[in-house]
């Protein structure tokens, strides 16, 4: 075998090798990744919810002749069908019992509001949630911690509230603990109702001017978000400053930084990758829009 051969030889065998190290490797990564995100163990089972919970549950997301729930597990149909006939809402559940949404349906029917409150035999995972304007639920925790994602990605300002169990490590905006005499799980007679609202996506950089005492200037904006939390630097004249007070309320947002003696207030919407809104200086108030130029993963 002459050299050229032979090196080519070694190349080949070196590159195989190299495959099947990276093949290894890149198979333990994707492993890893799955191990860490959340999973189903434990199917959740059929239990209704109170109608004590059922009227918190509604009572916390303001539930109106507006809005459209979607009811994730919907068992007898019971948060739906009580939106409809007491708040005049609309809406559907889902359940992948068939005998349970014949239930439902039937119940429904009796309480008159069937043009209103519908229920379909489907997984709650292959459920399109983008008409919601509510979201309610009683589900194990596992369920909702998987569901996480498909939440947050949801409009801003969409409400989801849930019968006992948190959504992973995601804050709820409130909860409440009620005392329910009937319930049949658990130790305590009592139901712990939590509530969300869906935040507008504000990490990132973002650009935008406003005028101060010494004329136009332009103010570039760092946020970074956890959920309904946002924190960051404004950079204003070249200057890193602090944002302070940062509030952030389905797509409302407000912060205030200081600029030598003068504070500036800021609020506004976020749609996308824009904020309009105004921002007040003392007893000046002037218009305001931001423009997102990167985008951050929370
Ligand atoms: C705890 S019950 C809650 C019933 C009702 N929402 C209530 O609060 O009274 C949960 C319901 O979720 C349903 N369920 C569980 N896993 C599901 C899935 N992957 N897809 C659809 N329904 C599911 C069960 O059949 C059950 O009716």
């Amino acid at each position: 075998m002459n050299h050229t051969k032979q090196l080519l030889q070694q190349l080949s065998m070196l590159f195989a090798g190299l495959v099947a190290v990276l093949s290894v490797s890149t198979s333990f990564a994707a492993e890893n990744v799955e191990e860490d995100a959340p999973r189903i163990t434990e199917e959740t089972p059929y239990v209704q919810s109170p109608k004590v919970v059922v009227d918190t549950m509604l009572e916390m997301a303001g539930v109106n002749s507006g809005d459209f729930l979607i009811d994730l597990g919907s068992g007898d149909g019971r948060i739906v069908t009580t939106a409809a006939k007491e708040r005049k809402a609309r809406g559907f559940g889902v359940d992948y019992d068939e005998r349970l949404v014949k239930l439902a349906t039937e119940n429904a029917r009796k309480a008159g509001v069937s043009d209103r409150a519908s229920f379909f035999e489907q997984n709650i995972f292959k459920t399109d949630l983008g008409s919601a304007s509510v979201i309610t639920m009683y589900l194990l925790p596992e369920y909702n911690a998987v569901l996480k994602p498909t939440l947050l990605a949801l409009r801003p300002g969409t409400r989801i509230v849930s019968h006992d169990y948190g959504i992973g490590d995601w804050e709820p905006d409130a909860s409440k603990k009620i005392p329910v005499p009937e319930k049949r799980v658990g130790f305590e007679k009592a139901s712990t109702i939590l509530f969300w609202i869906v935040p507008a996506k504000v990490a990132g950089h973002w650009r935008s001017s406003v005028r101060t005492s010494s004329g136009i200037a332009d103010i570039e904006l760092m946020l970074k978000q956890k959920y309904q939390h946002f924190e960051g630097t404004a950079k204003l004249r070249g200057q890193e400053v602090a944002i302070e007070r940062p509030f952030l309320k389905a797509d409302y947002v407000s912060f205030r930084i200081q600029d030598g003696k003068d504070t500036l207030l800021f609020n506004g919407r976020v749609s996308n990758s824009r904020i309009a809104g105004e921002v007040i200086r003392g007893s000046e108030k002037m218009r305001w829009r931001a423009l997102r130029t990167e985008e951050l993963k929370e």
